[in-house]
């Protein structure tokens, strides 16, 4: 058995958490500490109900919480102790200032790199596991050698591909582990100390090592070329409408293509969650910097496809209940980014609830996981709605369903039922494509999927 070692994640969010629960799990030999400045998120994670929801997390949670993984709010007492310290702390987009809606905000990241120059008692590797741009290693290294001449800090990068929804599955088996460090004997040294903790349990082939660079720019670029794909689909479900072509038959062709692949090519309302959209203006913000405007441009248009998938929703919507919605009742079924999440950032049923409501309907907010976060979203943008946790209910006496999130027991909810208590006419908007359309029509509702023709009765 390996040396044991003491190893710190600051950040208790939707990585740190999960990411070090399974480290703990598959290193029992290894004390694992996960600090954060939010006490009541830590409180939750060594409680019974765990900040975020996330299928199987909580088992591996507890299968190791006491043992040797441990949550708290002492940093200063975590980096004394530690030999390696992950950073999971947020890189949302910036607000203010220079870079305002596109660079990331770096506050949280260098905050934590100060807190670490003045708590460190030892020779220490700092782990990038935030998304963070090309070349921030640099600014953290300068920042962490500036004080502190008895102590070798060497900083790697291993970012983490883990989606929400799935990440103990894409923890326990990821498609690879990418790890960048220095070209020197300490980055090398460091680079094998982290490729050892995973080996735990990844295999050794789907460990990738490269520069430091590479790494901190392939994370971006992952994220990019996934959110391509979506809007790419989304730009073609907007012809399809046009065309009466059908989406679904599109992708399917085009997916089976093997150069081209059948994931991500869903057309949807749109891509939400915490990533996407502030990677990709992190990239553009860089393109920017180093003078690259077209690469800048490129990228730029995959978020406003985005925006306009959104918007186009909302305007179809509109057309469609005869150019008026005021003063109509309009159930949203879902408000998570995606399924099986509660994570509502960035989620398009924020814009898409601001535009309704801009339009005057009564808005009626139901979703398995997200009912709180939703609440809090639509506070903060003075966009009135009621919160209803049983679709059925959120339905009665509604004009219209729109479904925001693809959460599996949409598929198997009493439509008829629901379709018996609603106004008629009454519409459905499939912001997912995942409801059976033929059904729903015959059922009596005027269907509107994404990039298909609409099953109507008017
Ligand atoms: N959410 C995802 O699916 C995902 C996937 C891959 C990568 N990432 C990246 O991982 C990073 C973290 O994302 P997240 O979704 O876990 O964010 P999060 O907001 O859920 O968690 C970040 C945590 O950091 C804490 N924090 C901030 N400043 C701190 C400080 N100075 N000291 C201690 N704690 C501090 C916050 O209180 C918060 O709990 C981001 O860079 C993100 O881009 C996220």
């Amino acid at each position: 058995m390996s040396k044991s070692l003491s190893i710190l994640c600051i950040g208790a969010g939707y990585v740190g958490g999960p990411t070090m629960a399974m480290i703990a799990r598959h290193c029992p030999e290894h004390r694992v500490t996960v600090v954060d400045i939010d006490a009541a998120r830590i409180r939750a994670w060594q409680s019974d109900v765990l900040p975020i929801y996330e299928p199987g997390l909580k088992e591996v949670v507890q299968a190791s919480l006491g043992r040797n993984l441990f949550f708290s709010t002492d940093i200063a007492g975590g980096i004394a102790q530690a030999d390696i310290i992950f950073v999971s702390v947020s890189t949302p987009t910036k607000l203010f200032g220079e870079g305002a809606g596109r660079a990331a905000d770096l506050q949280y990241w260098e905050r934590t790199a100060r807190e670490i120059l003045t708590h460190a008692t030892k020779d220490v590797v700092v782990v990038e596991k935030s998304t963070l741009p090309v070349r921030t290693a640099e600014a953290m290294e300068r920042i962490l050698r500036a004080g502190r001449p008895g102590i070798h800090f060497e900083v790697v990068s291993n970012p983490e591909f883990l989606a929400e929804g799935t990440a103990v599955h894409d923890l326990l088996s990821p498609d690879r582990v990418l790890i960048g460090g220095h070209d020197t004997a300490a980055g090398r040294q460091a680079v094998a100390a982290i490729a050892d903790l995973y080996a735990h349990w990844v295999p050794r082939d789907r460990i990738l090592t490269t520069s430091l660079w590479s790494s901190e720019l392939s994370k971006l670029a992952a994220n990019a070329f996934l959110a391509q794909r979506i809007s790419s689909i989304n730009s073609l479900s907007a012809l399809c409408e046009r065309t009466e072509a059908d989406i679904t038959e599109v992708a399917r062709a085009i997916g089976m293509d093997r150069r081209i692949g059948p994931r991500f090519l869903n057309a949807s309302v749109g891509f939400g969650g915490s990533c996407f959209r502030k990677d990709i203006l992190n990239l553009v913000y860089l393109c920017e910097h180093y003078g690259l405007h077209e690469v800048a441009a490129y990228w730029e248009q995959v978020v406003r496809m985005n925006d306009y998938q959104e918007d186009r929703f909302v305007h179809r919507m509109i057309t469609a209940m005869f150019n008026t919605i005021a003063g109509k009742r309009i159930a949203v079924f879902g408000f998570a980014f995606k399924a099986d999440t509660g994570d509502t950032r960035e989620s398009p049923a924020i814009r898409v609830c601001e535009r309704l409501a801009q339009e005057r309907a009564q808005l009626v907010v139901t979703d398995p996981q997200a009912l709180d976060n939703a609440r809090q979203e639509l506070a903060a943008r003075q966009v009135p709605a009621e919160f209803e946790a049983d679709p059925c209910e959120a339905a009665r006496g509604a004009h219209a369903i729109a479904v925001l999130t693809e959460w599996a027991e949409y598929e198997k909810l009493d439509y008829r039922r629901i379709f018996a208590d609603m106004t008629k006419p009454a519409f459905l908007f499939d912001g997912r494509n995942r409801l059976n359309h033929p059904e729903l029509h015959a059922i009596g509702f005027n269907v509107y999927p994404i990039g298909k023709p609409p099953l109507t009765h008017l």
